[in-house]
């Protein structure tokens, strides 16, 4: 395992952000963002589309440079020593760096060559990378012909040829099927157990709950909120029992008795806040019984990361990127129920 040498960081900070800043033109896309990601942990960058995720992945990877900000990434200075930066890290871009007209196993070399590898060495690691990621078979194949899955799967064996503390894995698994997420979590995953840390950028709110230690979520160019995934669910209101009938006239009748619920009508369904608890459920059970109703389904909404996200990242969330006056978002004015409007 490549990088399983250099553990040595273990509780000290991978990648940390003071004020970092970034505009094109009149347009600022990063408004002074601070994060602290410790060693050997993974951290998830959310957001919605053109919030800023990939210009800040490139940034912290040396590709663009900030306009302000004080960075540091493996311990160097991205201002004094981009160099060392570059050699600690390894980034896995949007959109594929895989050369679909040679092989995989060529795309790998081409790697080994860009790190200085020795021939033999470069063999070595290409060969079991390549077999690690489930692409030992397909090795001698045009990358071209690789499904989406597999060249996305080359694309990270190809970051970590240089056997890199960090990597930026900017989308890691967009496009992929369910099966290739979860073989991609596993990747990840064992990649983690090593002491490597991991910054990635994710639309998949189930990912982030899954991999992450802690999340941030961009908006407006600021993080509106950084935490663990329990952390950031802990700000959205609590969650709701839905009782859905399927006679309107009951319907209508419960709705009259649950004067507090949130009406539904399209799906004649109601909504009861209740934190979800057996406590609180019970209660509701009795209390339907009593005032004799009677739903054909009920279910307990607990908030999600989706809850999060919606309640974080507005709908003017792009035109909000470049203003620096708006505040921001107050998750506990923002209704939650705009997830399943939204859907
Ligand atoms: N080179 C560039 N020149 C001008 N504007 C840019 C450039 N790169 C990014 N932008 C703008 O910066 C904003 C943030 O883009 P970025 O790609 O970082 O968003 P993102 O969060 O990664 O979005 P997505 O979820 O769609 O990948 C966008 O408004 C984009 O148009
Ligand atoms: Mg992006």
């Amino acid at each position: 395992m490549p990088t399983s040498k250099r553990n040595g960081l273990a509780s000290s900070t991978a990648v940390s952000a003071v004020g970092l800043r970034k505009s094109y033109g009149d347009k600022t896309v990063l408004d002074g963002i601070d994060l602290r990601i410790p060693a050997g942990t993974v951290f998830a960058l959310l957001g919605p589309n053109g919030a800023g995720k990939t210009t800040a992945v490139k940034i912290l990877s040396t590709l663009v440079t900030a306009d302000a900000g004080e960075l540091r990434v493996g311990g160097y200075d991205l201002a004094t020593d981009p160099q060392a930066v570059r050699a600690a890290i390894g980034v896995t871009g949007q959109f594929s760096a895989v050369d679909g007209l040679i092989t995989g196993e060529e795309n790998m070399l081409l790697m080994a060559d860009l790190h200085h590898l020795s021939r033999r060495e470069g063999r070595r690691v290409a060969a079991e990378l390549l077999e690690r990621f489930d692409l030992a078979e397909a090795a001698k194949k045009p990358a071209a012909t690789y499904s989406g899955g597999m060249k996305r799967r080359l694309d990270i064996a190809m970051t970590l040829v240089g056997g890199p503390r960090i990597i930026f894995l900017d989308e890691p698994t967009t496009g992929l099927d369910p099966r290739s997420r979860h073989n991609m979590w596993g990747v990840i995953r064992g990649l983690v157990s090593t002491g490597v840390t991991v910054f990635l950028t994710t639309q998949y709110l189930e990912e982030a709950d899954q991999l992450a230690d802690r999340i941030a979520v961009l908006n407006g160019g600021r993080i509106a909120a950084e935490g663990t995934a329990d952390q950031l669910k802990r700000l959205v209101p609590g969650g709701y029992v839905r009782l859905r009938f399927s006679d309107p006239v009951r319907y209508q009748s419960a709705a009259a008795v649950l004067r507090e619920a949130n009406r539904d009508d399209a799906a004649l369904a109601l909504r009861v806040p209740s934190d979800g608890s057996q406590r609180e459920l019970r209660s509701i059970l009795d209390w339907l019984d009593s005032v004799g109703i009677e739903a054909d389904e009920l279910t307990v909404h607990t908030p999600d990361l989706d809850d999060v996200f919606f309640a974080l990242t507005g709908p003017s969330a792009d035109s909000a990127a470049g203003s620096t006056a708006r505040p921001t978002a107050n998750p506990a004015t923002v209704p939650h129920q705009r997830k399943e409007n939204d859907r």
